[in-house]
């Protein structure tokens, strides 16, 4: 039995840890709801993280000679024909676009790709960001993180979602990939595997009335990962939303989850294909430190430079130095 008697220390002592208790206790009953939500979060992400790093088995950050030596993406597919480009996109990224002759090609579906807190989700919320200033309609879809945490996130880096979702230019939407593939799974089942999919029962989570100018997908490896009868079914369900995005004539960001060394930039290898253009984000380490650092490693249709360089992730987005190449200022010391 705890000794409670007035006066004493130890009586003292019990009381005050009674009291912050009660405070904790408080606080947590008045906060439930918000860390439900963020538990379910947390829990549903570790999940979707365990998956894919036990797949790549290896996660560690890369050193710059890792980089140098891993492989470089096929560059054509067959069967795509190359459409006159309508238009030429800025990312708004400062430095970004000066990577780029005149911009990335209108209708064109970019793999960002890169490990674990790279900057994947940033850059597609900046650039989406960007995009609504010039009147573009704008769709994130997420089946990661909450409509709220990626508002949020907006908020820390000073733009304003809830403005631009009343103006109609954003939406942002948290789509089950568990349901999707379960639905997806059933169809091909029933058409045993052999029938197209018929889209609009498997794209539910693109809203009717909205005709988006660029979509963000955050993220096929979560998607992928919530398949559970093989690749195969993934890997047709992802041509046909290639297919549905060129259709449309929308400029998609897909993003993609890799190891922190990437030997290949998506989860079954053929997104990389299907794909027009393929932007890495790194986590490089140097000595103890990690560095942030962007690559276009290729974008059909489009002069860009061919280079690694550095990156910042500061309190008002993505900044990339296209001057800092970073194995170049290496090599010099
Ligand atoms: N306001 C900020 N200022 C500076 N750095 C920030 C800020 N907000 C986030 N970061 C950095 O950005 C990283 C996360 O970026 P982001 O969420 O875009 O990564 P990601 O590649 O999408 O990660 P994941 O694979 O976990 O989804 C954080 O790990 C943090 O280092
Ligand atoms: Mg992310």
């Amino acid at each position: 039995m705890v000794n409670k008697k007035k006066g004493t220390l130890f009586g003292k002592l019990v009381k005050r840890v009674e009291k912050d208790t009660e405070f904790l206790a408080d606080l947590f009953r008045n906060r439930e709801d918000r860390f439900k939500e963020e538990y379910k979060d947390y829990v549903k992400r570790k999940k979707v993280e365990r998956r894919v790093s036990e797949k790549h088995k290896v996660k560690h950050y890369p050193t710059v000679g890792e980089i140098k030596k891993r492989p470089k993406p096929v560059e054509k597919i067959g069967g795509k024909e190359e459409k006159p480009v309508e238009a030429w996109l800025k990312t708004g990224v400062p430095g970004f676009d000066d990577l780029l002759e005149k911009g990335i090609p209108k209708g064109s579906a970019i793999l960002v790709a890169g490990g674990a807190g790279s900057g994947k989700t940033i850059f597609c919320l900046q650039t989406l960001n960007y995009a609504t200033r010039n009147g573009e309609k704008c769709l994130y879809i997420s089946f990661e993180e909450s409509e709220r945490n990626l508002k949020r996130h907006m908020q820390d880096f000073s733009w304003n979602p809830d403005s631009l979702d009343k103006r109609g230019l954003l939406k942002i939407i948290r789509a089950d990939a568990f349901n999707l593939a379960r639905s997806i799974e059933a169809l091909l089942a029933k058409a045993k595997g052999e029938l197209e999919i018929e889209l609009n029962e498997v794209l539910g989570f693109i809203p009717k009335n909205f005709k988006p100018d660029r979509i963000v997908l955050d993220s096929l490896s979560a998607l992928a990962a919530a398949f559970t009868k093989g690749e195969e079914t993934y890997r047709i369900y992802i041509e046909q939303l290639f297919r549905y995005f060129e259709k449309i004539g929308v400029t998609s960001f897909l993003i993609s989850e890799t190891e922190q060394l990437p030997t290949r930039f998506s989860e079954t290898g053929v997104e990389e294909f299907l794909a027009d253009g393929v932007i890495v984000l790194y986590n490089i380490r140097r000595g103890h430190i990690r560095e942030n650092a962007i690559e276009i490693l290729k974008l059909r249709g489009a002069k860009h430079q061919k280079r690694i360089v550095a990156m910042q992730i500061t309190d008002k987005g993505i900044v990339v130095y296209p001057e800092q190449e970073i194995f170049g200022e290496l090599e010099e010391k």
